[in-house]
């Protein structure tokens, strides 16, 4: 067992630490206020090649394994979580999916630009009532020939504002289940396609989380990724992937969380003393530790299953459980460490915390989770 980053590992986690500190952080606090997409700092992500990290160089990508990929995510979130969401979305879900099932023209037209960054994506596969339930997908995709009529709405999509392409999942044969379950590539633009209104998060307030609706829009043929009622198997299989990102992300903010509580302590006095040289503060401080160590274990392990090409849905939903649960600890802990300044808005650990919490909902509930792991070890 060889517990060793490459050279290569570590350049990008530098590289990723670097952009975080001189490009993310100052503004962090009032986009978080404001609710404001970070576009300039996504831009600037593509140029650096963040946003297609895993995908092939011939289609623009960076040929990196899963393990450089988690790292730069953590380094991402420990400042700034809004912007490390845009890119898991469409590293894991967006550009694994075109790679991996699409044809080579929709490589070509969609995916190159993808992973160079010059366009941002979406996967849609939440509806109002089919978010957890999946298999129940109430939008539907009639098959006409050379088209397909899409109708229905999606619900909880990250970047549903500002992509220019969405993995749609729709059903085109209700008796058939998931296996009637198809995947589209829909453009930004086409008629009878509408974006809804921002929602107001609690956390990761940046990011632009919207509903999607569609009307009567006609999606080309071509546009299907996979054989017909492959769509659910595209989902699973890209969310066994997108699970491990935001694994990643949950133990960036953990560390985040825990990196701040610690010089916070270092510095704070009272009764006398530095608020770390009381048993109260350190016992928080190493119980913290301990939770970020396991999940990133956890998360490390289940990215090199990925490189290895090997089996990774329970060890995705392992590392995603145990890291979204700990960050939720960890952030309050750093919170309470903070006392009164971690409840107010101009220190970090408060933001945080807020963002922690979507590491428990979104790609699947922590609920979910354990569904997927005790089916896997029943089925042992
Ligand atoms: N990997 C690969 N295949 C999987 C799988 C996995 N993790 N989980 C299920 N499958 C396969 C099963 O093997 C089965 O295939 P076969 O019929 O060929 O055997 C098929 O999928 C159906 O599985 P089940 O019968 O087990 O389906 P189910 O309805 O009982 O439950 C579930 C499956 C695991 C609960 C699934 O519905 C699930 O993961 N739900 C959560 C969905 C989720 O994460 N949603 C968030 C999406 S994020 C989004 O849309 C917004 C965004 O911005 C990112």
């Amino acid at each position: 067992m060889n517990f060793e980053f490459t050279e290569e590992q570590l350049m990008i986690k530098q590289a990723a630490q670097d952009f975080a500190r001189t490009e993310l952080l100052e503004g962090v606090i009032e986009r978080d206020n404001k609710a404001i997409f970070p576009a300039e700092q996504v831009k600037k992500m593509g140029e650096l090649g963040f946003m297609g990290m895993m995908v092939d160089p011939k289609y623009n990508g960076g040929g990196m394994d899963a393990v450089s990929y988690v790292l730069a995510i953590e380094e991402i979130s420990k400042i700034d979580s809004s912007c490390s969401v845009v890119m898991s979305v469409n590293n894991s879900l967006v550009c694994y999916g075109l790679e991996h099932y699409g044809t080579e023209e929709q490589k070509n037209k969609y995916l190159k630009r993808l992973a160079a960054g010059e366009i941002i994506g979406a996967f849609a596969l939440s509806e109002p009532e089919a978010g957890s339930d999946a298999t129940h997908q109430r939008t539907t995709a009639e098959n006409k020939g050379d088209y397909y009529l899409l109708n229905g709405t999606k619900n909880w999509i990250t970047n549903g504002k500002n992509a220019s392409v969405y993995i749609v999942f729709a059903q085109t044969d209700k008796e058939k289940r998931h296996k009637g379950i198809n995947a589209f590539i829909v453009e930004k633009g086409m008629k009878g396609f509408e974006v809804g209104i921002k929602e107001d998060k609690m956390g990761m307030r940046g990011s632009d989380t919207t509903s999607l609706m569609f009307t009567d829009v006609k999606v080309p043929k071509e546009n299907r990724i996979g054989e017909e009622g492959f769509g659910f198997k595209l989902a699973m299989n890209s969310l066994n992937g997108g699970r491990i990102g935001i694994a990643a992300q949950a133990l960036g903010i953990a560390q985040g969380a825990l990196d701040l509580a610690v010089a916070y302590s270092k510095e704070r006095k009272a009764f006398g003393k530095l608020i770390s040289e009381h048993q109260a503060i350190a016992f928080k401080l190493a119980d913290m530790e301990a939770m970020v160590e396991t999940a990133r274990l956890l998360v490390y392990k289940a990215a090199w299953l990925k490189s290895e090409g090997k089996e990774h849905s329970h060890a995705s939903a392992l590392a995603k459980l145990v890291a979204a649960d700990n960050a939720m600890k960890v952030t309050t802990e750093a919170v309470q460490i903070h006392g009164g300044y971690g409840y107010v808005k101009e220190y970090h650990v408060e933001r945080l915390m807020r963002d922690a919490k979507l590491t428990q909902i979104y790609e699947g509930t922590s609920e979910i989770q354990k569904i997927v792991i005790s089916r896997g070890l029943l089925q042992k």
